[in-house]
């Protein structure tokens, strides 16, 4: 199955992609993560993205477009993936349709307050990727799956969230028409607790 995961920043598609990809065993392609690690290994194209990630701004198509191009020759991708974070602009969308068969976008909903709330509060762990919220923490300066120092994203600073949020509105949120008017979309209500957003996907994903 091939899926794209649609939604503001914040919705939840890193930590359901993540759940999915593990049931499904098949991979979840994050251009999001994509670029932090390119980042991390100081490569060109991370510093290039930087400054944009940093501002909350998106990274430029023709480098985007590039990276899942490439990502999509790997062996483990032959059986399917979860895109999250990708697409994100139409010219994005208009490229992926060239080069791969979607089966369905998973649209998440959920209401900028909510989205403001979780990332203020997002704590991310450098060397087991995991995601976590400071309410659900005992410690919020330490990973509670591998013990290292947890931090947070320099892009959910608040003013740097409120960027991202308008950036989506003007960018991305076209493409829920765009996929709906495939018949690929489906929505799923992105508010509330993780389990129950979970249970919601697989239902409208058709999982049993
Ligand atoms: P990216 O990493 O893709 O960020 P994003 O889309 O802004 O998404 P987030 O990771 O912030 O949110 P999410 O929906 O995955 O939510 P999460 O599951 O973490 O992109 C970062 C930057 O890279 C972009 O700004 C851009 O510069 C660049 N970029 C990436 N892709 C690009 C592209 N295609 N084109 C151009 N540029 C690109 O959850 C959020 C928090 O909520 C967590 O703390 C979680 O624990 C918590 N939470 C609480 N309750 C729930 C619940 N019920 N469901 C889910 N999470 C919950």
């Amino acid at each position: 199955m091939n899926l794209i995961f649609l939604g503001p920043p914040g919705a939840g598609k890193g930590t359901h992609a993540s759940k999915l990809s593990q049931q499904l065993s098949i991979p979840q392609i994050s251009t999001g993560d994509m670029l932090r690690s390119a980042l991390r290994e100081q490569t060109t194209l991370g510093l290039e993205a930087k400054k944009f990630m940093d501002a909350g701004e998106l990274v430029p198509d023709g480098v985007i477009i590039g990276m899942v191009k490439e990502r999509l020759k790997a062996p483990d991708a032959r059986k399917g993936y979860i895109f999250d974070g990708f697409p994100r602009t139409a010219a994005q969308a208009e490229a992926l349709g060239a080069f791969a068969k979607i089966d369905v976008v998973l649209n998440l909903m959920v209401s900028d307050e909510v989205i403001i709330r979780r990332l203020s509060g997002r704590r991310v762990c450098p060397a087991c990727n995991g995601t976590f919220h400071i309410t659900f923490l005992k410690d919020e300066k330490v990973c509670p799956t591998c013990g290292a120092a947890l931090i947070q994203r320099k892009d959910d600073e608040p003013e740097t969230i409120l960027n991202r949020l308008s950036v989506y509105r003007r960018q991305t949120e076209p493409l829920i028409n765009y996929y709906q008017q495939q018949g690929l979309l489906r929505s799923v209500d992105g508010e509330g607790f993780v389990d129950d957003n979970y249970t919601a996907i697989l239902t409208a994903l058709d999982i049993k």
